[in-house]
């Protein structure tokens, strides 16, 4: 399955980033447009009259997908919305604990670092067990951090930085059985891995589109269990009201965040036919059995061992695999000395990641990457004399 005259790279581009950027097929894009176009033909009748059972009909689609009800999710430009969303509603006094993984991302750790703030409440960060060897393990030492102040649990579904999949299902499950409620941080499972949202059984779900499902970029949902909607506050105050007069539902206050287009949100339907057209399965194989292949080839060129087993519990389109250091690593804000290079003098885009002394590679695999690209990473970075002396 190639798929690839969907995508429109620049000639000479080898892109391996659709982890942090994922672009849109043409079939997604030309849908997008046409939402804006409808529109921008009749704003009036748009906006009162058709928008919001368009949108209950995305969220609809997009909730089969995900296993939840169209009704138990929030549209949100992306994960990060979603995630101050929550972070804005959970009501935390002095001395509450929200427990982390010690490979939750960035902006994460800022958004809860400014509700733990304001709130004299703490962020207590629990390192997982690396190399990984098993999801008992993992479990375990994330739940060793549970104390009887803890108020949340915010875990990654598939990490940014070493792009594990965390058994999150029994993360859930064993946090259901302490009473500690869950929020997911889950931009890369959209897609990338069979989300069921009602198994999984979290409090909140925070996701974006733009990354595996590639769905427009602008567009990422929440969900948010039944029993926490009622407490949620909105990320913009507005009208807080259905704009086509119909009865009040908890959706309203997030629906109409003042005058904007709804069209990433609308065109979430077309990202997800795209995919199920494809294959879902032969989607995830196709792509999973792809990043193995970097796998291989990276392990055979550095000799280092990879943290995780090789198996599809543990990734799934994508890996971070580690690479010798070369000093130490750089300021935040600093790209590693090969990455700017790799893409100017080959093309290729991907991101090289430090992250507690380690140096990864991480290696994102969609419907038009390839082979021969793979290679020619391998052999990118062994012009720059990564690989074994
Ligand atoms: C684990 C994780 N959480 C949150 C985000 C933020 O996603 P977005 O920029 O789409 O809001 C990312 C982005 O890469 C991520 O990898």
């Amino acid at each position: 399955m190639s798929n690839s005259d969907e995508w429109s790279f620049p000639a000479g581009v080898t892109y391996l980033n659709h982890g942090s950027f994922g672009p849109s097929p043409r079939c997604v894009r030309e849908s997008r447009q046409g939402w804006t176009e409808r529109l921008e033909q009749q704003p009036m009748d748009f906006f009162l009259r058709q928008m919001e059972s368009e949108l209950d009909h995305a969220a609809a689609k997009l909730g089969e997908f995900i296993g939840a009800d169209g009704n138990d999710l929030l549209f949100c430009d992306n994960a990060t919305v979603a995630m101050n969303i929550v972070a804005d509603s959970v009501a935390l006094q002095p001395g509450d604990e929200v427990l982390f993984t010690n490979q939750e991302y960035g902006a994460v750790l800022r958004i809860w670092r400014r509700a733990c703030d304001r709130a004299q409440a703490q962020i207590v960060v629990q390192p997982l067990p690396r190399p990984i060897t098993s999801a008992e393990e993992q479990v375990a030492a994330l739940l060793a951090g549970i104390t009887g102040r803890t108020k949340l649990i915010v875990v990654s579904h598939i990490t940014s930085q070493t792009a594990v999949i965390f058994p999150i299902e029994a993360i859930c499950r064993a946090a259901a059985q302490r009473g500690v409620p869950v929020c997911v941080d889950g931009p890369h499972a959209l897609a990338m891995v069979d989300l069921n949202l009602r198994r999984l059984g979290c409090d909140f779900y925070c996701a974006s589109g733009h990354k595996w499902l590639s769905a427009p970029f602008g567009s990422g949902c929440l969900f948010v269990a039944k029993r926490r909607q009622q407490k949620l506050s909105p990320p913009v105050m507005s009208w807080g009201g259905s704009v086509s007069g119909r009865p009040a539902h908890w959706q309203d206050e997030f629906r109409w965040l003042g005058t904007r287009d709804p069209a990433p949100f609308l065109a979430m339907p077309t990202a997800i036919e795209f995919l199920e057209r494809s294959g879902l399965e032969s989607f995830r194989e196709q792509t999973h059995d792809l990043a193995q292949y970097a796998r291989q080839r990276i392990v055979e060129l550095t000799g280092l061992e990879p943290p995780l087993p090789d198996s599809r519990e543990w990734y799934g389109s994508m890996i971070a695999m580690p690479i010798p250091v070369a000093g130490p690593a750089p300021k935040q804000g600093i790209r590693d000395q090969l990455q700017t290079p790799l893409w100017e003098k080959f093309g290729i885009e991907i991101p090289i990641i430090h992250w507690h002394g380690e140096r990864l590679l991480r290696v994102s695999c969609h419907l038009y990457n390839t082979r021969a690209q793979i290679d020619r990473l391998i052999d990118a970075l062994h012009e720059f004399g990564i690989g074994r002396p």
